[in-house]
């Protein structure tokens, strides 16, 4: 997968050279390109943003940079949202546009995104980006404008290094055990709307806790109850919006196929 960062903190997307995304650079996996925006300014102090028009807070980033810079990286590439480009040329980039007025990010856009053989990114600064770069990409591209949750951060970045790596974890090859993420909270599947309980290891006792009874004896059929009911008073205490979209004879096949 390519990835591509254009942004005014190039030294921001840093952390994308550490660990698990760093790791899946460094084996090709992934190529993750971060471009500064002010590459595509000419003026003296090298001006990204200008105030809004119709008044207001806030300064508001112009549209002339995001245009070159788009176009520059993007190069002819084109893909109507829902198309995919005949063989041999270009993959089409998905442009995933940061900003708290976006649809929520969660486990599903994650592994959509995933499927993308490129994406594009815009993290924004101040009021966020003149609204027609976005149409203008819209046009040609699938577009799609995220928010990683209701707050709002001072800029797009932060949110770029958590799509990132939900996503990174995804690709074939990334995760040491290919299974290792089928159990996540939010995995799809029969506990798709229940968060993960408790976990445990070694050692068996530590300071005057020990360890789950059931988890020591060996007995597959328990352990996975046990796993599934912790799993629900959890989801009941922290997500009770989670137990109202939870199928509950899904639950109960779960229980039998173990
Ligand atoms: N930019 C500022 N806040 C944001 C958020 N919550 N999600 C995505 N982008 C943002």
């Amino acid at each position: 997968m390519r990835i591509d960062v254009v942004t005014i903190f190039p030294e921001y997307l840093e952390p994308l050279n550490v660990s698990l995304v760093g790791k899946a650079r460094a084996r090709g996996l992934l190529d993750v390109r971060v471009h500064d925006l002010r590459r595509w300014t000419y003026d003296r102090h090298h001006t990204v943003d200008d105030t809004p028009y119709g008044g207001g807070p806030g300064m508001v980033m112009k549209p002339e940079p995001w245009g070159e810079a788009l176009d520059e990286i993007l190069g002819t590439a084109t893909s109507p949202a829902g198309t995919t480009p005949a063989a041999g040329t270009t993959p089409a980039p998905m442009l995933v546009v940061p900003t708290p007025g976006g649809r929520p990010f969660d486990q599903e856009l994650a592994v959509e995104l995933s499927g993308a053989p490129w994406l594009v990114f815009t993290p924004a600064r101040y009021e966020g980006i003149d609204r027609r770069v976005i149409d203008e990409y819209a046009d040609r591209l699938d577009v799609r404008e995220v928010s990683i949750g209701d707050y709002v951060l001072a800029g797009g970045e932060a949110p770029v290094l958590v799509m990132v790596e939900a996503v990174a974890r995804l690709l074939p090859g990334v995760l040491g055990n290919a299974e290792s993420h089928q159990d996540d909270s939010f995995a799809a599947g029969p506990m798709s709307h229940l968060l993960e309980g408790p976990v445990y290891t070694k050692p068996p006792q530590w300071r005057d806790r020990g360890i789950p009874e059931v988890l020591l004896s060996g007995h597959h059929g328990r352990i996975a109850r046990w796993r599934r009911d912790q799993a629900l008073a959890r989801t009941a205490a922290n997500r009770p919006d989670l137990i109202a979209r939870c199928d509950p004879s899904s639950l109960d096949a779960h229980d039998r196929a173990e």
